[in-house]
Parts: C-alpha cells; structure tokens; sequence
C-alpha cells in the first residue's frame, strides 16, 4: 500500500464509522444482495437515501465536497451521478477525464464523504445537457441511436470502454462507494431489447458486478417497456416520478398533476426504487428557479415523499435533484433550461441551503435512525383518525409500525389518532402528512415525529417534533415507573402502571425537554419541539458514537479523540453551540471551543460568525467591436468549405450544399457562414433558416452593412413536419449594395444553443441540424460558395464545450491573458454585431470562510442583445431577455480567484444597437469555515497565434 493510501486509510479510521452500512476505502470488498425489500450490504439491509449530483455542472473539483457534505449532513447516504458522454468526448475516439472531468476523484470525494454512489453512465442520460449526452459527432455516425445499430453500437461501447472501468474499481464491491449501475435512461419507448441487454453485458465485461438498475419513466400504461422482465429486463427497475410537473410559473396552485407518487411495485424480487423523486423543476416557463423552489416546497417533499415511503414501501430513492448546478460552456440543451441549472432543488446553485434542505433533513435523519426496521415492512392495518387518511406498514420481525398520517385537503384538521388503547390528539395542518412510528424500542406511540433517536454518552437523546402550536403525544413503554423531570417547556406527564405506558402531553412549540431515568431503561432525553427546531439539529457518527449539535449552519464532520470531539462546521452568525457528545471537550475547525456543562448533559460554547466582505467595484471597462468577418476582405481561406449534398440528420435541408455547421465538425456556440457569389445588380433580398433550438437567433451582413437578425428555429419533434422551413428570415438588399459582375459575400453569424435530446428514442428531434439550413440569394441564380468557422481549437481544460467561434474566442478575448491594454474604455452604447466588453478585478476573501460570489445585471434582461459572460475564460452565463429571466450569474470558487487578480470578458451580441448594462459583484452567502477551494488551472493566453 502506499504511503498515501496508509494515511488516508488511518484518518478515514479515525473519522469513524459512518453511516450504517457506509463504505470505507480501509474496507475490502463488500458483497451487494438485494431481496423484495431492500439493498442489502454484506447481508445488512440499507434503506438507500440518494440525491442527485452533476459534477459537470460544478467545474471546481474542490467544491464537489461541499455539495457532497452538505447531502451527507441532510442525512443522505448515497448520491446518484450522471456521467456525461458528451462532456468527456470533444471526438470520435478522444475521452478526457482529468481536471474538472476527473471523475475518479469524484468517486473518491464520494467516498470520503461516506456516501453511496449510483452510477449513471447512460450512454444517453437526457438530464437537459446537449444532446441529452450524445457529444455532437454522434450526429455523423450511421445507425439508429439507442438501438443495436452497429455505428452506434461501437461509438457508445468506446465510451463505456472508457467510463465504465473508472466506475468498476470504486465498486463497493471492491471497497468503494458504488452500490448500483443504471443503465440507459427513461428508455420506454421505441425500445430494442437486445440493445439494452448489451448495455449489461457490456458492463459486466468491464467488471460492473454491483446490481443493475434502470429509471422509468412516468405512466406505466402508457410506456411500453418496463425492463422488469423478458429480453433486457435489468434486476432493480427503478420508477421516476415527477408529481408537480414543471409549471414553476403557477406554483402556487399546481398540487400533483401528474400523480400521486410511487405507488407500485415493477418486479417482486427487487426492492422499490424511487429512481428519481421529483425534487425541483426545470424552469421551461421562464418563471425563475425560486418559483420552481416553491413548485417543489416543504408541502410537497413532506406530503409526496412520505407517501412514497409508506404507500409506495420505496427503500431506495434519490432526489433529483439535490444540487442542480450551472449549465456553463454550452452544456445545455436549449429547449428547456438556460444558464442556471438551479433546478429549485434544496442546495442553491449558490451552494447555500434552504427551508426545503430543512425539510430532507427532517425525513433523512429519521430514515436513518429506524433504517433497520423500514427496509423490510409490509403493508399492515392502519391506526385511524377521523378526517384524516392513514397508511401503515410494520416490520414483521421487531414489530415496528409505520404510520402515514396525511391531510390531503387545504385546511386544517384537528383529530384523534385511534392506535391500538391509545387515543391521541394529532393535527396536520392542510395538505401535510407525518410519518409516525409506534412499537419501536421504548416508544409505543407518539403523535410527534422522530428526527433522530441517540444513544450519546450512556444515554439515550431523542428529538421529536411537530409543526409549531399542534398538541404532540408520546407514551413510552417502562417495565417499572420511571422518574420524569422536565427541564425546560411544558410537559405533563402520567404513568399507567398496569401496562407500563408513561404518557406524555405536550404542544409543539419552543422547544421541552424531559429526562426520564430508571423505570428500567437507560436514561432518555426527549428533546420536543417544532419543526423548524428540530431541523437545527445535526448529527454526525464518529468512532465512539454519534454527536448533535444545535446552532451551527452545518456540520461536516466529526472525529472523536480521546476525550473531545473535533467538528468541522459552518457558521452563518456569531452565537451559542451545543453539543451532545460522550467528549468533555470541543473543538471546531481545529480551534478548542470554550464550553460548560448543561442540564441536559450538553456542552455549551460560543462560536465566531463569518467576517464581513467587502467585494470591489467593477470598472475599467474597456470595449472593442469585432466581427470582421462581416467585412467583403476578410481572408477566409483557411475556413472550411461546405461542399456536402447529403446528410443522416431527417431534415432535408431546404436549399444546397448541406450547411448543417455539424456536418463540417462544428458543434458548439456560435459559427460563422460566409458564401460568396457574383453579383448581378438583380438580387432583391436573401432569405435564409436557420435551426438553433430555443433561445438562439442569428444576423446577416452583406458586403459588410448589417442587414439585421431573425429567431433561430426550433424543430423538435412533431414540429418537423409541420414546420418544414423553421427560423425563417427575409432581409431586403439594399440599392445600390451590389454591383453588377462584382464578388459579394453574405457573412451569417448562427448561434447554436446546444443539441436536441432524444427522449423518445426516435433519433430523430437529437440529429435535428444546428446552423443554417437553407440560403437563397432571391432574384439571383448565382452559384454560391459558402465556407464556415466554428470553434478554433478545443481548451484542454475549459474542453470542447466552454467556446464557440466568435473571432473574439477564436483569438483569446475571453482570457485572462489577452493584452487588452490597447483597447479603448467601453461606451455605454453598442451596435449591432458583436462588441467585447473587458475589465479585471481582485480578490482579497477572508480565509476559512466560504464566501459565494455572482455576478449581478441590474433590471430585466435586454431585449436587444445577448451577453456571453467569461470568468477567466470559463464560459459562465449568457444574459438577454431572448435566453430567460436569469440575471444572477453564480462565479463557483476555484474558478473565481478569492485571493487574486480576475477578468471578466463579455461578448455582447446585439441585434440592434443597445445601451448595455454592465454587472457588478454580489455575495450570495458567506459562513465561517467552508472546503478549501485551490485555483482551477487552465491556460490564460490564447492557445494559436494565427486567428483563423
Ligand atoms: C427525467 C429525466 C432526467 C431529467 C428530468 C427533468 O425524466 O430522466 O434526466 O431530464 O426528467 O429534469
């Protein structure tokens, strides 16, 4: 073993156990089973709480560990992971997994953080990413995608080739992290079964021997492909759920459109897995992610999920997504989402945590603490309680009752819960549900539900909770009476000696606490309280037991020493610690913490908060207009000619040579069409199409004047044959422009957004073509001779997705390098075309304070330009009333310099000449302590001399 690996081996040691179950890097080989009822490892049953994760959408490897900690500290004990085919692969042939790709650190970082990993390879993953995952060259490879087409059959093999032995050797299987594979993605209709069967084959030839699982879309009935049985039927079909739809724009009313969430089970001798739980939204309405937040609220995750638990038995979910992150470069596909990637879900694109992190935390600690009695229930009778819907299952072994309590109307309802002899007051305010648990350990029954249930120090400390002013109950089971102090809130208390039931009344409010000693038990501490209460608890395991914590803003970590204990945490303010640990002494972030005694048996400190932040101006701007490929002169020569008469895309281009920017290997951003032709003096206007997907336009020049822009088409799916000539736009020849017998050049510049997704298997909306699709020269039968220029060369570390082929990205404008010093201070005007604004500023963030950063435009979007924005050469946001609402653009650490000197380039397209804004720097969220974050390298000068 190397040395390295011992260390890691002996700090991992030291960290403690984890999660039951957890992997451990110092483990060998794990053996995974699975039965009707849950994952099992090494014969022990996991209950597999997951959130989804994107590490292409967070460049900043260094960060992929605060998003990973933060899912841990939720409660979460896996994250489910999309590999990204297009992401890696700029080529046929050519695959990057180093620096921001670097995927076997990701599963390294997942493992240290304690967390499961679902591997999702795809080939295709949908995820809105362009094309769905297919890189751009899939588009020239012959054969059906999705199938057993041999062209497309050896492209995705290469990838798994290259994917799937990085994920076999984190295999839990093999001590790592990786408990299950999915292959292919909603794959439901337009199925071939001998192409998924190779997808496991394949797999199990590259050593994946974990168990293989598929998500299914949506609505059996109307899906015709369930994988649960015959040719291609994978062990574990997992179901997808979307209850909310993505009508973030009426959040406020939508209350499960598309279903009641997961209520049956696909295959008898696998587990239920809830392969993603809907638990955010992608903004197609334009409404912003916080209204796709509130789609996807604390209402819905506690109504929606707890069903899925309880009706639905799920023992395996994840939550996609659980950070949704920032679509940078051209990661996009342009039909359904814009920069941000936010999603709504729990943790921001700015990595801060929200009410709805609150709420997974909720559900996520108590999975944990009654995992061994949950993942193997069946259905059983119910409890009942008048106006009100209730749902049970029980553990036949140990006798645990689960009981689903939900209010589907919109008031109210105060009733009693009727369980077994006892006779409960329980209220659920209107569409709420509760999970309540009964006939577990000590507890008989409670109307209260449980956060988390500890045995700290000797001693058992259990939090409950209940929406704040409902009445809450709890009796206990004690072979003798036992003593009952309350310490802190209002608490009455009887004992019934003849069954042994302690009972307990109380109203969830400001938070009681209650010691019962004796009576036959270890002692307990009942922490009862509201539910924002008990969401600012955090737990952590080390090796010599769990710790709590209360009034921290997270905690990452805890490692027990002899004696103390070492928390690694954030703070959002300065104020009191509490700590419940075996230790007698405190220490955070490596600094000993001063702290006494409490009656409860905590240990009480103080902690410091963040320091202030002051971020710098930004000014300086200086501004240069490009385009010179708009001008007749311009040398050309080495662009590509577009000469093809054919192509596989299913759209017949309206007018030849085939211009289709793929087709020439151009397959990201923005391209340049420059066609030539002799004038006749008779040309009256050129009408063109083109096809960008939503969101792109483009502009025309001819001989050098502007002749203006149009929207750039659409044509997904059924669109295609009903709009057989899409992005239309018909631009008037100015008199006098052309000269009879003289050359002419019609310049276009096209903007593609990003590639279709392939849905619905058909092949057919993914080959839809980028660029211009058709071009006439009306009142001309000139022949003309069309070249191209897209992206120059491919950033090795940006890769093939972060540039398009502006002249400014092709000549190293956009990074932090470029000598700008001779460019003049920008005006507040543009013109039409293309102008650069650039400025540079530093950075001096405190240190061991994690402070987020975004770049902020003042008002609405504009509506007469787009804006390209660069952070020291990575593609970060595209800012214009035509691309969405978003304003906020987020600079993840690591490629925002915190302590050091940053450039900003904007690419301005304008379609019109406009008054541009220009951003300024705002802090998103600043907490003491934070992940070391180091500098993304990559290069800062222009990678050829020659612009082309
Ligand atoms: C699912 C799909 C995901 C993602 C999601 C919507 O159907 O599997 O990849 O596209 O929809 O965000």
């Amino acid at each position: 073993m190397k040395l390295s690996r011992i260390l890691l081996v002996l700090v991992l040691a030291l960290a403690g156990g984890g999660l039951a179950g957890a992997p451990s890097v110092a483990a060998p080989g794990h053996r995974v089973s699975y039965d009707k009822h849950s994952l099992m490892v090494d014969g022990r049953r996991v209950l597999v709480q997951a959130a989804e994760f994107h590490y292409f959408r967070l460049p900043s490897p260094d960060l992929w560990r605060d998003i990973l900690e933060k899912e841990k500290a939720a409660g979460f004990n896996a994250v489910s992971v999309y590999f990204d085919w297009a992401y890696h692969s700029p080529a046929p042939g050519v695959y990057d997994f180093t620096g921001v790709r670097d995927v076997d650190r990701l599963l390294r970082t997942a493992e240290q953080a304690g967390l499961y990993v679902i591997a999702r390879p795809g080939p295709y993953i949908n995820a809105e990413t362009t094309g769905g995952g297919f890189p751009g060259w899939l588009k020239l490879v012959p054969g059906r995608a999705r199938s057993s087409a041999p062209g497309y059959t050896a492209a995705y093999r290469d990838w798994l080739g290259h994917i799937n032995p990085i994920i076999a050797r984190h295999q839990v299987t093999r001590g790592g992290p990786v408990l299950l594979y999915n292959v292919e993605n909603e794959y439901a209709v337009n199925t071939d079964p001998a192409y998924m069967q190779d997808l496991q084959d394949t797999a199990r030839a590259h050593g994946i021997d974990v168990p293989i699982t598929t998500n299914l879309c949506c609505d059996a009935a109307s899906w015709t492909s369930t994988w649960a049985s015959g040719p291609g039927a994978v062990q574990i079909p997992g179901v997808d759920d979307y209850p909310q739809s993505f009508d973030c724009g009426n959040a406020a009313t939508v209350w499960g459109p598309w279903g009641a969430g997961i209520t049956e089970r696909v295959r008898d001798d696998a587990p239920v897995f809830a392969a993603e739980y809907q638990a955010g939204a992608i903004d197609v309405n334009n409404a912003g992610y916080e209204a796709c937040r509130e789609l996807t609220g604390v209402a819905y995750t506690r109504y929606f999920q707890k069903s899925n638990l309880i009706a639905g038995g799920a023992t395996a979910f994840s939550y996609y997504m659980g950070f949704g992150g920032t679509n940078w470069g051209w990661l996009a596909q342009p039909n359904d989402t814009y920069t941000s990637y936010d999603y709504g879900a729990a943790i921001t694109e700015g990595r801060q945590l929200t009410a709805k992190y609150d709420e997974y935390k909720r559900q996520g600690y108590f999975l944990h603490a009654v995992a061994g009695s949950l993942t193997r229930t069946d259905p059983a009778p119910a409890p009942t309680a008048a106006g009100l819907e209730t749902l049970a299952r029980a553990n036949p072994d140990d006798g645990t009752q689960f009981v689903l309590v939900r209010n589907p109307g919109t008031a109210a309802v105060s009733s009693t819960l009727q369980w077994g002899r006892y006779a409960l007051p329980v209220t659920l305010l209107g569409r709420d549900a509760k999970v309540l648990t009964g006939g577990y350990r000590q507890f008989a029954a409670s109307t209260s539900e449980i956060l988390t249930h500890e045995t700290i120090g000797g001693r058992d400390i259990a939090v409950l909770y209940g929406n704040e002013g409902t009445p809450g109950a709890t009796v206990l089971r004690y072979p003798s009476r036992p003593r009952v102090t309350v310490l802190d809130g209002r608490v009455t208390s009887a004992f019934d000696a003849t069954h042994g039931d302690l009972r307990l009344d109380y109203t969830h409010t400001g938070p009681a606490r209650v010691l019962i000693e004796g009576g036959g038990h270890r002692p307990l501490l009942l922490m009862l309280g509201t539910a924002e209460a008990a969401a600012s608890f955090w737990r952590a395991d080390t090796s010599a037991g769990p710790v709590l914590v209360r009034g921290t803003a997270l905690l990452r970590s805890a490692t027990a020493t002899p004696g103390s204990v070492a928390l690694r945490a954030d703070t959002a303010a300065a104020g009191p610690v509490e700590v419940f640990t075996a230790g007698r002494a405190v220490t955070v972030n490596g600094e000993r913490v001063a702290s006494r005694p409490t009656p409860s048996g905590s240990l009480l400190g103080h902690l410091p908060g963040p320091r202030p932040v002051a971020l710098p101006a930004l000014t300086g701007w200086r501004g240069h207009a490009e385009a010179p490929e708009a001008a007749p002169g311009f040398d050309d020569s080495r662009w590509t000619v577009a000469a093809k008469t054919t192509s596989l895309s299913p759209f017949a281009p309206i007018t030849l040579p085939v211009l289709f920017s793929d087709e020439y290997g151009f397959h990201t951003g923005s391209v340049w069409y420059r066609g030539r032709f002799t004038a006749t003096g008779a040309e009256t206007s050129v009408s063109l199409n083109a096809i960008t997907g939503r969101r792109g336009n483009y502009l025309v020049w001819l001989n050098g004047r502007y002749l203006g822009s149009a929207a750039g088409g659409v044509q997904a799916d059924s669109d295609a044959p009903a709009n057989p000539a899409p992005g239309p736009g018909t631009f008037g020849v100015p008199p006098g422009l052309l000269e009879p017998g003289k050359p002419a050049v019609l310049s276009v510049l096209v903007q593609n957004m990003g590639h279709n997704d392939d849905w619905t298997a058909d092949d057919n909306r993914f080959r839809q073509p980028r660029g211009l699709v058709g071009a006439r020269i009306d009142g001309s039968a000139a022949p003309v001779t069309w070249r191209l220029q897209g992206t120059a060369a491919i950033d090795p570390a940006r890769g093939a997705l972060n540039n398009g082929g502006l002249y400014g990205e092709r000549a190293g404008w956009s990074l932090p390098g470029y000598a700008d010093r001779g460019w003049p201070p920008a005006g507040s005007t543009v013109p039409a075309g293309v102008t650069w604004l650039r400025t540079a500023f530093r950075l001096d963030l405190p240190h061991g304070q994690d402070t987020s950063v975004a770049l902020r435009f003042p008002g609405t979007p504009p509506a007469g330009y787009r804006a390209i924005v660069y952070l020291n050469g990575w593609q970060l946001g595209q800012y214009g009333a035509a691309i969405g609402p978003q304003t906020d653009f987020v600079l993840p650490a690591g490629l925002l310099r915190q302590d050091g000197r940053n450039t900003l380039a904007i690419a301005v397209i304008a379609t019109t000449p406009s008054t541009v804004t220009t951003p300024s720097l705002t802090v998103v969220g600043r907490h003491r302590g934070g992940v070391p974050v180091r500098d993304v390298p990559a290069a800062v000068s222009p990678l050829r001399a020659a612009v082309t």
